[in-house]
């Protein structure tokens, strides 16, 4: 599909752990590039990860965090509304709204919760209604397109139906939004060789320390074939994750070192840290003025809570006229 131009455009963004390289590559910097071309809404889902994260200073921490490195990788508030879901609290209401036309089984069917359950998560309201929050988030700013990855599919198909269900019953007063899948480059493996996800603790972090970028890459597991041998480029993590960071010419250079043996596994990981370290050096600067800064950041927030919350009430009246909720105040 092609990426939507001209359109209201709506994502969200758990604070739930610390952006990592699949992050970036599956899913930040599609956002940031979106918003060249469309007017954007993100958010990071605070209300979300309370079916997570107790701790307080954790989630407050995680949450800025994701602010900052949005706006260090690139976000541009004149382009696109950054806020926290929880300066919206109107999006709580609806989803209560919503609940009320949302079937059981509907919930029930959720990959997420079933696989929640299925890892022996003790089941809470919170965790079930996730997707009526979700459609909440979605619905209350009529947005046109939802860029997510793959794993949200199931999510945008219940937030149409929940959506359709609420028009059925009350008139046309939802806008029916569209799924934009993102197209990853490619899945980004992690240094076992596995997707890479927070769930398998096998992240490489955007914004670690240069000891800790070095330590992560010189962990990336690789066979036994000797320094001298040759070895295959098509089947190495190195090369993969080189293959984001480095020019062709480079990761030409590297396959040849690869296929000419004489070059170990050693050598390549410090291609590859190079190239990443400079890869995010320019982003790694401005997230420190960033981070010196946390008025502004704070600030850019608070505009993009009012310009979200702005939209945010036009539908809140309307759904609530629909529904025939008596306003007298
Ligand atoms: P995690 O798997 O670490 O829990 P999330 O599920 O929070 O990551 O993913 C947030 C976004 O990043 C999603 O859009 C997802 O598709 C994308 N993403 C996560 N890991 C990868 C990966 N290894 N390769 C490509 N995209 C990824
Ligand atoms: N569920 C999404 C995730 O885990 C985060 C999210 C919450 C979201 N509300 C949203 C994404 C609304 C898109 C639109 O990644």
């Amino acid at each position: 599909m092609k990426a939507p131009k001209n359109k209201r455009i709506l994502s969200g963004v758990q604070p739930t752990g610390i952006l990592h390289v699949g992050n970036y590559f599956g899913a930040i910097r599609q956002h940031i590039e979106l918003q060249e071309t469309n007017e954007g809404y993100y958010f990071v889902a605070n209300y979300h990860a309370m079916t997570t994260i107790s701790d307080p200073r954790i989630l407050e921490e995680n949450s800025l965090r994701v602010a900052l490195d949005y706006l260090a990788l690139g976000f541009d508030p004149e382009k696109a509304a950054l806020f926290m879901q929880s300066d919206v609290p109107e999006v709580t209401e609806l989803a209560w709204m919503l609940s009320t036309v949302t079937p059981m089984g509907l919930l029930e069917r959720s990959h997420a919760y079933k696989d929640k359950l299925a890892r022996g998560i003790t089941a809470n309201h919170g965790l079930f209604a996730y997707p009526v929050l979700m459609a909440a988030d979605i619905l209350i700013y009529d947005s046109d397109y939802v860029p997510v990855g793959k794993d949200q599919k199931q999510h945008l198909e219940m937030t149409r139906d929940m959506a359709e269900k609420f028009n059925l019953v009350y008139g046309e007063v939802l806008k029916i939004p569209r799924e934009y899948i993102l197209p990853s480059v490619a899945v980004v493996p992690g240094i076992d060789g596995q997707k890479m996800s927070k769930s398998y603790d096998n992240t490489i972090e955007i914004f670690g320390s240069y000891k800790a970028l070095k330590k992560k890459i010189m962990s990336i597991i690789t066979d036994s074939t000797p320094l001298e041998a040759p070895k295959d480029p098509d089947k190495s993590v190195i090369v993969d994750l080189y293959k984001l960071f480095a020019a062709p010419a480079e990761v030409a250079a590297m396959r040849e070192n690869y296929l000419a043996g004489g070059y170990g596994y050693g050598h390549a990981k410090k291609a590859l840290l190079e190239a990443m370290w400079s890869y995010f050096e320019p982003h790694r600067q401005r997230r420190e003025a960033l981070e010196n800064n946390l008025d502004h950041v704070r600030e850019v927030l608070r505009q993009g809570a009012l310009r979200a919350r702005e939209k945010a009430t036009v539908v809140m009246e309307r759904v609530r006229d629909a529904a025939g909720l008596v306003r007298c105040r």
